[in-house]
C-alpha cells in the first residue's frame, strides 16, 4: 500500500452515498441463495462478475435489481448490512448514512418490516460492536412513480425513528425530480432530511439539479457534478453550503470517466463535495479505495483527502456537536502525520 493509500484508509470519514443493496458481494449472494433455496443462473463468483458489464446507469440497474431476489428475511437484510459495516470499518468509516430501496423488495412481495428490522439490527450492532454510527436513508425508486413512493413513505412512518432521511434513486430518464415534489414535501413535513440523486450526464441533468435545489429544497445532492455546467447554480450551492456526494469509481462504470475534473473543480471552489462508494460490490471499490482512485487520477495529496473527509462530516446529518467532534478527529489525524488542512 502506498503512503497516500494508508493515509486514505486511516482517515476518519463519513460515508453518505452507499446503497446497501449495492454491497451484495457474489459470495454472500450464493450463501443467501442457498439459505433461501433459490437457484441462480451463475454458478461461480467469476460468472457473476462476468455479468458486471455496464455502459450506463440503465445497464447497471438491469443487473442490480434481479440480484436482490436472494434477499428475503430480516436476517438476510441484517447479514448484508453487517457485511458492509465490517468492511466500512476497515476503510476508516466512523459514520455511515446508508441508502436502502424498500420498493425493490416490497414490489416482489417481501414485507417492508423484514427490510427495515434487518437493516436496523445491523446498524445498532455496528454502533455496539464496531463503534460506527450507522443511519438509514429510505430511497424511493423514481421509475415506480409518485403514488407508490407516497405509499412507501406512509408505510415507513411507524419506523420513523430509525430513518434519518429520504432519497430518490433508480432510472432518472423520464423521471425528473419534479414528479416527486409532493412526496418530498410530505417527507419534509414529517421531519426527514431530503436528498435526491442527480445522476451523471442525464438528459436534462442541469434542469433536474436546478429543480432539486430551488423547488424540492434538498439538504444534499447525490452525484450532481453536472452542476459545473451552470456557474450561477454552483454559486448558489456554495452559498447554501449544499453537499454533493460524488462517487468517482461508480462514475467510471456508468460513464467513460471518474469525472475527476468536475469533482476536484468543485472542491477547489469551496463547494462541499464528498467522496463515496455508491454500489461497491458492483464497482469493485469501497470508500477509501474511491479516495485513492480519485487522488491518483487527479494528483490529489493528503491535505485534499483530509478536506474531503471534513466535508463528509460537515454535510452529514449529524448534530453540530457530533460533527465538530469528528472534524476535530480528522484534523488530529492529519496533524499527527504532518498534514495541515487549508482552513
Ligand atoms: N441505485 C443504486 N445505485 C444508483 C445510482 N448510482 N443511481 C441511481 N440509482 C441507483
Ligand atoms: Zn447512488
Amino acid at each position: 500500500m502506498t503512503d497516500l493509500a494508508a493515509f486514505a484508509f486511516g482517515l476518519p470519514k463519513a460515508e453518505l452515498h452507499l446503497h446497501l443493496e449495492g454491497t451484495l458481494e457474489p459470495e454472500l449472494k450464493f450463501a443467501l441463495a442457498a439459505r433461501n433455496g433459490i437457484e441462480l443462473p451463475e454458478k461461480t463468483v467469476d460468472e457473476v462478475k462476468a455479468t458486471y458489464d455496464f455502459t450506463d446507469l440503465t445497464s447497471f440497474l438491469a443487473v442490480y435489481y434481479p440480484a436482490m431476489r436472494v434477499l428475503q428475511t430480516a436476517d438476510d437484510f441484517h447479514d448484508l448490512a453487517w457485511a458492509y459495516l465490517q468492511k466500512a470499518k476497515e476503510q476508516g468509516v466512523v459514520h455511515a448514512e446508508m441508502f436502502f430501496d424498500p420498493q425493490a423488495h416490497t414490489s416482489r412481495g417481501v414485507p417492508f418490516e423484514n427490510v427495515i428490522t434487518g437493516y436496523r439490527r445491523a446498524a445498532v450492532r455496528a454502533r455496539d460492536e464496531l463503534g460506527i454510527s450507522a443511519e438509514l436513508i429510505l430511497c424511493f425508486l423514481r421509475d415506480l412513480g409518485a403514488d407508490y413512493a407516497m405509499a412507501t413513505l406512509m408505510e415507513a412512518l411507524p419506523y420513523r425513528q430509525w430513518i434519518l432521511g429520504v432519497g430518490l434513486d433508480s432510472d432518472e430518464r423520464d423521471n425528473p425530480p419534479t414528479k416527486f415534489t409532493a412526496v418530498f414535501a410530505r417527507a419534509k413535513a414529517e421531519g426527514f432530511f431530503l436528498t435526491m440523486h442527480c445522476d451523471i450526464d442525464q438528459v436534462g441533468s442541469i434542469e433536474n439539479i436546478r429543480a432539486v435545489i430551488e423547488e424540492i429544497g434538498v439538504d444534499r445532492i447525490d452525484h450532481g457534478t453536472n452542476i459545473v455546467e451552470d456557474p450561477s447554480l454552483v454559486a448558489l450551492a456554495k452559498e447554501r453550503g449544499l453537499g454533493f456526494t460524488t462517487c468517482p469509481v461508480s462514475n467510471s462504470f456508468v460513464t467513460e470517466q471518474m469525472k475527476s475534473d468536475e469533482i476536484v473543480g468543485l472542491l477547489r471552489e469551496g463547494v462541499r463535495v464528498t467522496v463515496n462508494s455508491d454500489d461497491p460490490a458492483y464497482f469493485g471499490a469501497y470508500v477509501a479505495e474511491n479516495y485513492v482512485a480519485l487522488a491518483e487520477q487527479a494528483g490529489l495529496g493528503p491535505a485534499d483527502l483530509a478536506q474531503l473527509a471534513v466535508n463528509s462530516f460537515e454535510v452529514s446529518w449529524l448534530t453540530p456537536s457530533r460533527k465538530d467532534a469528528y472534524i476535530a478527529a480528522v484534523r488530529d489525524y492529519a496533524a499527527a502525520q504532518g498534514v495541515a488542512l487549508a482552513n
